[in-house]
């Protein structure tokens, strides 16, 4: 399965992207700016595939540039809640060059509206630091809204860190 993008193409991710997901997701750029701060294992992310990917409990995809076909990160919807049509929305550019050029927000329109259209979910939230303001403007930018901050929800690194929840619709019109 592959969802077409733009600028990108979103590939249904598969175990030979494994050594690339461990890679990306310990760069300290992407693991710092994550709840879960663990380093990730192979062993670790073959597990989440076969609890998480295989038994339909999340997707996931790797997100390749057209212009060089170069993969650069990965973009998921995890904790698939068919009852209440919801999902958690997660993703990490992990070539750093490739960082602020647009990508993470035509990945997040695509797999959302995905989400939507395929899956059937109604709603797709997602949990972000504060601080990270970069994340925060790419999900505004495709169609996520703020829900609320919380307060000092988590201790990171010995630090206090507020936690801001956005969510996206299905149905509503896309961002501009
Ligand atoms: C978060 C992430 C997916 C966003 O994707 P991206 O392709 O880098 O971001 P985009 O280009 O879509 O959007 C970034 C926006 O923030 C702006 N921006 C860039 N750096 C910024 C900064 N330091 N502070 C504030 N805004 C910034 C850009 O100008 C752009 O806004 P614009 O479209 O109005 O110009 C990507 O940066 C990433 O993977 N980061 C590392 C891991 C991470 O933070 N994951 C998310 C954890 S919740």
């Amino acid at each position: 399965m592959r969802l077409e993008g733009n600028r990108i193409v979103l590939m249904e991710l598969t175990d030979g992207d494994t050594a690339d997901i461990v890679r990306w997701r310990n760069q300290e750029f992407v693991r710092r700016r994550f709840l879960y701060q663990e380093p990730f294992t192979s062993e670790g992310h073959r597990s989440w595939i076969k609890n998480m990917i295989e038994t339909g409990k999340a997707v996931q995809f790797i997100i390749r540039e057209k212009e060089t076909d170069a993969k650069i990160g990965s973009v998921y919807l995890r904790d698939i809640d068919r009852r209440n049509l919801k999902a958690e929305f997660g993703i990490f550019i992990g070539e750093e060059d490739k960082l602020g050029c647009g990508y993470g927000r035509e990945a997040a329109e695509l797999i959302t509206d995905y989400g939507f259209s395929v899956l059937g979910l109604n709603k797709i939230f997602l949990r972000v630091l504060a601080e990270n303001e970069r994340a925060r403007k790419s999900y505004q930018r495709a169609g996520f809204t703020e829900e609320g901050l919380f307060k000092q929800d988590c201790v990171l690194n010995g630090k206090k860190q507020d936690l801001v929840f956005m969510a996206k619709f299905a149905g509503e019109k896309r961002a501009e």
